[in-house]
């Protein structure tokens, strides 16, 4: 975390190539978690506002949710355009579309800060757990609201604190006994960069948008599987925990995954981890 590189060129490569290798992970347990993750797909639908017709540009789209759903939602007569700093995460949304026979999808790869799109061309622009990831987010917003048509909208989710999302909890909490990690800046990219609503908030009406509204959420995040099963998709998926399964000491891990796997047990009902999580919701207008 400490190695990344303060040019903002560099560090986006950084970026680029850590993403692109977990694309093959995130392809891997797509499925599962396009079931897992359900209800934070539907708030951000439900905060587009959707009518059939509409173009959409969902941003840092990843293996392909909410654009699928998105595209579902505005029919044939619509047009989603799913986007991603990295190819090789669209390239997994593009196969899941075309599975799907959804042909109003578009694929786009771009970079949330620059984008390669005409003024006034979208309807809505959404994002599920990307916003907190680019490194400057109000030129981000900025290029959200150029994208946008007179009266557009817009549906952002991210995560909410840590303490509330069993997810990360109760597995990082046994690894921070044995490691430190060095606190990040206040507003470095990170997973939970925007998990205090008035800080979402401050960010997009800053760039000049209407309406904030933010909100929080504690949603279902069922797994279906075992412990063992839940733990290889949370620790493959999520980039910290690469950094702290080397930083751990190895004669400290069996102790460490004793514990990983008896705070998920914990949630454990019949044949599924019923982890709930908290996310941050945002919608304003232009
Ligand atoms: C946590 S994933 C979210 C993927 C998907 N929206 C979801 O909710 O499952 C974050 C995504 O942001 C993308 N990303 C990171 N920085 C980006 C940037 N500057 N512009 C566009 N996408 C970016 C990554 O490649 C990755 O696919």
């Amino acid at each position: 975390m400490s190695t990344r590189p303060n040019n903002p060129a560099e560090f986006k490569e950084t970026v680029r190539q850590e993403w692109a290798g977990a694309a093959p992970l995130w392809k891997k347990w797509n499925h599962k978690s396009v079931v897992q993750s359900h209800a934070a797909t539907q708030l951000v639908v439900q905060g587009a506002a959707l009518q059939p017709g509409m173009h959409v540009l969902d941003l840092a789209s990843g293996t392909g949710e909410p654009s699928l759903s998105l595209a579902k939602a505005v029919g044939s007569a619509g047009r989603v355009v799913a986007t991603d700093l990295v190819p090789e995460m669209l390239e997994a949304a593009r196969e899941n579309a075309r599975a799907q026979g959804l042909s109003q999808m578009e694929f786009q790869v771009a970079d949330a800060e620059h984008l390669p799109f005409q003024a006034g061309e979208f309807d809505r622009v959404t994002c599920r757990f990307g916003l907190m990831f680019f490194p400057d987010v109000h030129k981000a917003l900025g290029e959200i609201r150029r994208v946008l048509k007179p009266g557009g909208r817009v549906s952002f989710l991210v995560w909410g604190p840590l303490e509330e999302n069993p997810l990360f909890s109760v597995t990082f909490s046994p690894f921070l006994k044995h490691v430190q990690l060095p606190a990040p800046p206040p507003d470095a990219p990170g997973v939970f960069r925007f998990a205090d609503q008035g800080k979402l908030a401050a960010a997009i009406a800053a760039t000049g948008f209407r309406n904030v509204a933010t909100a929080k959420h504690t949603v279902p995040w069922p797994w279906k599987g075992t412990v063992e099963d839940a733990w290889q998709a949370i620790s493959e998926r999520a980039a910290p925990f690469k950094k702290l399964l080397a930083a751990l000491p190895p004669e400290k891990n069996p102790e460490v995954m004793r514990e990983v796997f008896a705070g998920l047990r914990r949630y454990q009902q019949g044949d599924t981890i019923a982890l709930t999580a908290t996310l941050n919701s945002a919608t304003a207008a232009v």
